[in-house]
């Protein structure tokens, strides 16, 4: 008898990717498409079983016991203090215990990411690095969406432009990365399809909600006093700042192709995920809906 032509779900069963983050923004996508292509997938985060901490190596092991591949986010941000270091130490460990394919969220123009994206290549292992632009999701699941809300984004990014992307295609990319051949060694630098300044961004946001939603220019100092006031914890507050007033100068002011040259296809744009959210409820206020 013939073998029966293979399907997606024929992988070796040995094949289990460690998610890391994978409950957060890019890592649930991740985990769901993974999943969806009948992929084994175990997350990585202190609330998972077994849990994982990057502040406790002592969970890595765990966690890594018998993972072949793995996304790595890490939390809060590649450019605070220590990332580097620790983000080695983990890459080698998942080496050691097996992993054969690492995909590396990035973020654009921070020099310690950077530094984190060398320490990961050096792993020995198949390195795919995603290096993203800021993420649209930050209106919707992250630290926007209450000023979205509010209807004030206070941000001290004056009339920069950013190519802001949205997750969906991030995840798209590292599933890629993670399933394909053909993605190790390389660099995909993702971006949306078009620059929008953060005033341009509340204008699609106000478009899309019905209300107004403005941008207002503030200082550095001005930004951390209205994240501390509204309850960011203080260790955040100051490795944001700095990442903020480093990367909102306009190097990033640029449209890079990584999406077109992992996928084949072009980024998603932010007119699309403004009306898209929108609909999704996230941006609704009870109390402006009662009185509509
Ligand atoms: N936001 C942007 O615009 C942007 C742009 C470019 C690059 N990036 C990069 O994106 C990365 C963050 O990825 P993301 O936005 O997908 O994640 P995220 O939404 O910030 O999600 C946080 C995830 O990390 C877990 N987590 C939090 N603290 C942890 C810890 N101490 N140890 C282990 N897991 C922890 C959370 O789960 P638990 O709470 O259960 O632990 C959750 O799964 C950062 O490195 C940043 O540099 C962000």
């Amino acid at each position: 008898m013939a073998d029966p032509l293979p399907t997606t779900s024929d992988h070796p069963t040995s094949e289990l990717t460690l998610v890391v983050g994978g409950t957060g923004k890019t890592g649930r996508r991740v985990a769901e498409r993974l999943e969806s292509l009948d992929r084994r997938v175990r997350i990585g985060s202190r609330s998972a079983d077994p849990p994982f901490d990057w502040n406790d190596a002592t969970t890595w092991d765990d966690a890594l016991r018998g993972v072949t591949a793995a996304y790595v986010t890490y939390y809060p941000d590649l450019a605070f203090p220590g990332a580097v270091e620790t983000v080695r130490a983990f890459a080698d460990a998942a080496v050691k215990a097996g992993a054969r394919r690492l995909v590396l969220l990035s973020g654009r123009g921070e020099p310690e990411a950077q530094r984190a994206e060398e320490v990961v290549a050096a792993s020995g292992a198949d390195v795919t690095v995603v290096r993203s632009s800021w993420f649209a999701q930050n209106f919707s699941e992250h630290f926007l969406l209450h000023p979205v809300l509010d209807g004030t984004i206070a941000l001290p990014a004056g009339g920069v432009a950013e190519p802001i992307i949205d997750v969906d295609d991030v995840a798209d990319v590292a599933v890629a990365a993670l399933t394909e051949e053909g993605h190790a060694g390389r660099l995909y630098e993702v971006t949306g399809p078009r620059l929008l300044t953060f005033e341009e961004m509340a204008a699609e946001l106000t478009a899309a909600t019905g209300r107004e939603v403005r941008f207002v220019d503030v200082t550095p100092e001005e930004y951390a006093a209205g994240a501390a006031a509204a309850g960011v914890p203080p260790e955040e507050i100051e490795g944001l700042t700095e990442l903020f007033a480093s990367i909102l100068d306009g190097r990033n002011a640029y449209v890079a192709d990584g999406v077109e040259q992992a996928l084949g296809r072009p980024a998603r744009d932010f007119s699309d995920y403004a009306r898209r959210t929108a609909a999704s409820g996230v941006w609704d206020r009870p109390d402006v809906a009662a009185q509509a």
